[in-house]
């Protein structure tokens, strides 16, 4: 035993924080990693687990990326991000939803996941307690959680639609709560929040002296007509967003977040401390998705998903298997298991070890009535979704 290793054995202060223990992976992850060690063995494994677009990158943003390498510009970028980019958000605003949001309110950040991060250190203390649905997207728990904050979970429920309900926030509302965050559409459940209760639950929220924090990466993925962001009902809300699913750049890792006037010099200060900046390549980059070349092929990827959601739901409803709720956004069917199995993990287990079927258990977005669900992502081509329709079929007739 060396000095250092001495030193060690006597110390009894734990290198992580104990606290991390709450801080579980994706089950989606193991997932993938059982699914890529069938691969190897030769097996074809039809992969519904998988929460990004398969699309590669559109040629206009690539190139645009490629353009900013060559010139150069590979230094820090002011801390909330290139002034161009944020003009071209802003005018995202305007045209999809009639809004005027300053690019001053607008702050670029290492995906939705930055965003997220830099808003539980602008808003939660330590003590607070966050409204959040159950099921959701896993991280924006654990964030909190590491605020030393509490998550707050609100079962939502298929027949509603997975829509919160004001009587249920009004129920968990007391002295330590701080604010509601809310995704539309949501993860896993692919359900958005219609106009009316977006404007319920945000009109709730200022009542209540909560902040209202609507996470809105999904837009521009939605299949229905009137997708309202949470700012055209609440001029004080937190948005966040990303070009991860929409612009197709997950490994980009970039998104964006809209803030008050009043909170914007202090999540500049935050953003400056946590990262620096985003990506410069990265935005650059992103500028190329706001030309008419890339809106074309943008749009006809958004097509592309609308048809395979209509396609596979109706083949899921066909087998016995129809999603919980309507799929009004995202690329996310959550669906009902509990015909034919108890437990979504082991229903789970066995689609992926006998019918070479990869999808997610519910468990990872939450604990309300986790083990009768499962997601199913169409992020894979239309010949996969029918073989994976086909092995389901097979599976489901054992099972039933
Ligand atoms: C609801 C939601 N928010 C945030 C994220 C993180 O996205 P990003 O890649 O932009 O960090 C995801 C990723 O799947 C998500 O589903």
């Amino acid at each position: 035993m060396d000095y250092v290793d001495k030193m060690r054995g006597s110390i009894k202060t734990p290198f992580a924080r104990k606290s991390l223990k709450h801080v579980n992976s994706f089950k989606a992850m193991d997932v993938m990693r059982r699914a890529s060690e069938l691969e190897s063995s030769g097996r074809k494994i039809i992969h519904l687990e998988v929460g990004e677009p398969d699309f590669p990158t559109v040629a206009p943003i690539v190139d645009a990326a490629k353009k900013a390498l060559d010139e150069g510009l590979t230094q820090y970028t002011s801390p909330t991000g290139i002034v161009d980019l944020k003009y071209r958000l802003s005018e995202l605003y305007s045209r999809r939803h009639g809004l005027s949001v300053s690019p001053e309110r607008i702050l670029i950040t290492p995906g939705a996941s930055g965003g997220l991060v830099l808003l539980a250190n602008l808003l939660v203390e330590a003590g607070d307690e966050i409204l959040i649905t159950d099921p959701a997207y896993p991280c924006v728990r654990n964030f909190i959680r590491l605020m030393s904050a509490t998550p707050r979970l609100i079962p939502i429920d298929a027949y509603r639609n997975f829509r919160p309900m004001v009587s249920q926030l009004e129920k968990a509302n007391n002295s330590s709560t701080k604010g509601i965050w809310l995704a539309s559409p949501n993860n896993p459940t692919g359900t958005v929040l219609d106009r009316e209760t977006l404007t319920k639950l945000a009109v709730w929220a200022r009542a209540t002296n909560n902040h209202f924090l609507v996470d809105e990466i999904y837009h521009g993925l939605h299949y229905v007509s009137d997708l309202p962001s949470a700012l055209e009902v609440e001029s004080k809300s937190f948005v966040i967003n990303s070009f991860s699913k929409y612009f197709g750049m997950t490994g980009w890792r970039l998104g964006w977040i809209v803030v008050p006037d009043e909170y914007v010099q202090q999540a500049t200060r935050l953003a400056q401390n946590l990262y620096i900046c985003a990506s410069s390549i990265s935005q650059y980059g992103a500028l190329g998705a706001f030309t008419p070349d890339a809106e074309i092929l943008l749009e006809h990827r958004r097509n592309e998903f609308n048809q395979r959601r209509v396609y596979f739901c109706n083949a899921l409803s066909e087998i016995g298997l129809p999603p919980a709720a309507s799929v009004d956004g995202a690329f996310y069917v959550y669906a009902d298991i509990s015909h034919f199995s108890d437990n979504s993990q082991k229903f789970c287990q066995l689609m992926l070890e006998k019918y070479g079927v990869a999808m997610t258990p519910g468990a990872d977005f939450g604990e309300y009535k986790s083990d009768q669900y499962v997601r199913m992502s169409f992020t894979t081509s239309r010949d996969n979704l029918e073989l994976g329709i086909e092995r389901l079929q097979l599976a489901l007739e054992s099972l039933g």
